[in-house]
């Protein structure tokens, strides 16, 4: 580090330099109850000044209100950041627990020209298809999104929660700067497939929910006693009823290690995802969401951090503890294709 800033790593094998840690701007309109609008601004300044650089939404946080949100930042700062968004996701609105995914090119079309009218911008850095939509061949699907680049919409293409095999035939028809998979201590499933075609292909890694949506900083153990009625966390199995209570307990571990770093429960669990880049020899850039300046903080210094053979070894068999799937309905990921 120099002047206080993180390092940089790779967005794809010929893309930008980034901050080797992006900022998740989800919980900033959506999923992780009341939202704090100067709190998310305060956030998004500071995380920019520590050299946070890759700034991460999708078209379907808060049906479009987190883009809206997020455009007088990005605005302000055209030239020194990256916008990463996404399209193939949304709630039915008569039913808006049902999730509708959509990979075909009228959808993809409409989404494009309505994140950008959203956020203001005329080019989107980085586009990924939120999820697979398995009635419409991925070749198709990264074919139109191809069209997007060539067009002057999209500089680089990604996908989210994507098998290795989708990610293969993707990458044939064109070249996809990153995939975007939850990784964490607790949910490691991509290590065994996906992690190895994305290092072979020169694909970067983003995780998602890296500190376990929270769950891994100790800042609640039980979603419904802990969190307000609205939270999403409260429709995964892992954060409730007697599977928090095992998982809770399961934090022993990352309390002993970070009582001798000085560190939080949360830096330790970054440290971990930050280390995977070493480890598996591909660029590794977790997204962690926050909406409060003094966690970006936080956060951004768990990137020196520097975890022992040991530490890790204690570290290494918390996920196969772990109690309850990371979705409800695991068709949800990759896992659930692989
Ligand atoms: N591709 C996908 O399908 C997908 C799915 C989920 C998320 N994402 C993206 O990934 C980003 C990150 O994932 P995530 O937000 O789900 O989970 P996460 O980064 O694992 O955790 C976010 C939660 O942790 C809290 N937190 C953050 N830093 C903290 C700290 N230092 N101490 C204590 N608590 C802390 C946040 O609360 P505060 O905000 O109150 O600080 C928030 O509730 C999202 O913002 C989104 O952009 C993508």
């Amino acid at each position: 580090m120099t002047d206080g800033r993180i390092s940089t790593a790779r967005l794809g094998t010929d893309g930008p330099e980034v901050g080797v840690q992006g900022l998740g701007c989800m919980g900033m309109s959506f999923a992780y109850g009341p939202v704090d609008t100067d709190a998310s601004r305060a956030t998004l300044e500071r995380a920019l000044e520590l050299g946070v650089t890759l700034y991460d939404t999708a078209d379907m946080y808060g049906a479009g209100e987190n883009e809206r949100f997020l455009s007088p930042f990005f605005k302000a700062h055209r030239d020194e950041l990256l916008i990463a968004t996404k399209f193939a996701l949304s709630l039915d609105p008569d039913n808006p627990t049902r999730r509708v995914i959509r990979n075909d090119e009228p959808y993809i079309r409409q989404a494009v020209e309505a994140s950008l009218k959203r956020l203001d911008v005329d080019v989107i850095d980085l586009y990924y298809m939120h999820r697979r939509d398995v009635n419409v061949p991925i070749e198709e699907t990264v074919g139109v999104m191809a069209d997007l680049i060539r067009e002057g919409k999209v500089k680089q293409l990604g996908l989210s929660e994507v098998t290795a095999d989708e990610l293969r035939a993707a990458h044939a028809v064109h070249p996809i700067a990153a995939v975007q998979s939850e990784w964490s201590l607790f949910s490691r499933d991509i290590e065994a497939k996906v992690v190895p075609a994305a290092r072979d292909l020169g694909v970067t890694l983003v995780p998602y929910s890296p500190l376990g949506r929270g769950f891994l900083t100790g800042s609640f153990t039980n979603a419904e006693q802990d969190l307000t009625p609205d939270d999403f966390r409260r429709q995964q199995p892992r954060y409730t009823g007697e599977n928090a209570t095992t998982n809770a307990a399961l934090l022993a571990p990352l309390r002993e290690i970070a009582a001798s770093h000085g560190a939080t429960l949360g830096q330790i669990a970054l440290a971990w995802v930050h280390h995977q880049s070493q480890l598996h020899n591909l660029p590794v850039i977790p997204i962690p969401g926050t909406r409060k300046p003094q966690r970006v903080e936080e956060n951004t210094a768990a990137t020196h951090i520097k975890l022992t053979q040991e530490e890790l070894a204690l570290l290494d068999p918390l996920a196969t503890k772990v109690a309850g799937n990371r979705y409800a309905d695991m068709r949800f990921t990759s896992a659930g294709r692989e």
